[in-house]
């Protein structure tokens, strides 16, 4: 890309970002961090856009989840680990059930800015600016909470540094096992799914008894003994992005040093905005909400700004336009991107179309509501006769409860019991196995005799 230079969005209207009041302050952070280690790799992010390429065509299936928002408050190893078995275990059920291969990306170790659909935010007659995400201001409800403070993006890059560096250790030092199959459960999913997860886990100990016997152990095979697991988060805080965008010494590309993964939301899309100015330079893979207001021209627009070389593995279209609206929606945008000749990837983010206020006030997500978006995902692309690629969605490892529904039936009563989200409400651990089985039971629906050996 030679048309691009990492500072050009500075240029371009911008939304959704923080107008820091200290400007000598702001700077000297951006220097700071200009200077830092990039988090990530370019070989890591041209590995996953592989990975990615495998989804577009069917012959892998894209798993993306974690926080709504990481907080500072909750950074701990016990969450980390949590979320992160969960995101084993669903793809585990996910590789079992539907025979293929799953690649693994966190909401994770970068997910601190926070889009809203509001300025400002009244609570009993007092209005303060809206709450933006840990790495721009703080969550209290306080005037003084509520300041920009350019300073957050070092305590986020630390944050997310550390985060990576368990992901890493648990990816390769062991734990993430296959042998491990059991080990993953978390000690409060006594349900239905975990039953049937044990089940499962049975099956797959069965067959890795079977390899021992036959000479395959995790000593032997590297495959059986760790995963790949992948980072993202939405590119929102520009000042930090460009602070940590680095060009890769060996091939001179340019990479979001910030995560193998960056997204834009979806009301930062805008074909002229910075946010996607930004993102059309960098080589990582990139995801794009995709709404009910996306048009269809603005979204030919964004692939060829996005996505010059058509290239498979590099643009993920995440769609959440809400249960019951899919059809409204999907099929008109399936249409451009075939009209186009496009290579993306089709995620389903049964989450973001689906936020609804409670009566007793606390925003949650109907699960009947999130399964059924997933469902209608899978029909529009049967129907249309395009591959279903991806999941994208927030959960958490800890036993919240966000979202009601689900086999054990949370109430929207029960909301306060545990609710910690920082943002928006999440699947708690036993919600996003049940998801996970469902998915499986689709993605088994759709798959061809030809998709099968593709993939084997
Ligand atoms: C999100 O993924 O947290 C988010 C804000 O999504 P969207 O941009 O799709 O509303
Ligand atoms: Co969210």
């Amino acid at each position: 890309m030679t048309d691009w230079v990492k500072t050009a969005w500075r240029n371009k209207p911008r939304v959704q970002m923080p107008d820091y009041t200290d400007e000598a302050a702001l700077n000297a952070v951006e220097a700071q961090l200009a200077k830092y280690p990039p988090l990530v790799f370019a070989g890591e992010a041209r590995r996953l856009r592989r990975e990615l390429a495998k989804a577009a065509r069917g012959e892998a299936f894209l798993l993306q989840g974690g926080d709504c928002a990481e907080s500072f408050a909750e950074f701990g190893a016990d969450s980390i680990r949590d979320t992160f078995k969960v995101m084993l275990q669903m793809a585990m059920v996910l590789t079992f059930g539907a025979k293929v291969p799953v690649v693994k990306v966190g909401r994770m170790a970068g997910q601190f800015a926070k889009p809203r659909s509001a300025p400002t935010e009244t609570t009993d007659g007092i209005e303060l600016p809206s709450y933006r995400g840990d790495i721009i201001n703080g969550f209290d409800f306080t005037p003084e909470a509520r300041i920009p403070d350019p300073s957050r993006m070092l305590q986020a890059y630390t944050q997310a540094a550390a985060s990576l560096n368990l992901l890493r250790a648990f990816s390769k030092g062991g734990f993430a096992d296959i042998h491990r199959v059991h080990a993953w459960t978390l000690g409060f999913t006594e349900s239905d799914e975990a039953e049937k997860y044990r089940d499962m886990a049975n099956r797959i100990q069965d067959a890795l008894d079977f390899m021992k016997a036959a000479g395959m152990t995790s000593d032997n095979n590297h495959e059986l003994a760790t995963v790949d697991f992948y980072t993202s988060h939405e590119a929102l805080l520009l000042e930090y992005e460009e602070a940590l965008t680095r060009v890769d010494s060996t091939t001179g590309a340019t990479i979001a040093g910030s995560g193998h993964m960056i997204w834009i939301g979806d009301r930062t899309r805008q074909p002229d905005g910075a946010h996607v100015e930004f993102c059309r330079g960098v080589q990582n893979p990139i995801g794009l909400k995709c709404g009910p207001t996306t048009a269809a021209e603005d979204l030919k627009v964004l692939m060829e700004k996005l996505n010059p070389e058509n290239e498979a593995g590099r643009l993920t279209l995440i769609a959440r336009f809400g249960a019951g609206k899919v059809g409204d929606h999907l099929p008109r945008l399936i249409e451009t991107v075939k009209s186009e000749g496009a290579q993306v990837v089709w995620s389903c983010d049964p989450m973001h179309g689906n936020t609804i206020k409670s009566d007793s006030g606390y925003k949650t997500r109907p699960f009947e509501r999130v399964l059924q978006e997933v469902q209608e995902f899978f029909a529009v692309h049967r129907a249309e006769g395009t591959v279903p690629g991806g999941v994208h969605f927030e959960m958490t490892g800890k036993d919240v409860t966000e979202c009601t529904g689900g086999l054990r039936a949370l109430s929207d009563g029960d909301l306060s019991d545990r609710y910690h989200t920082a943002c928006d409400p999440r699947l708690n651990a036993s919600q996003s196995l049940e998801l996970a089985f469902l998915v499986a039971e689709e993605l088994q629906k759709g798959r061809t005799p030809e998709m099968i050996a593709a993939s084997a």
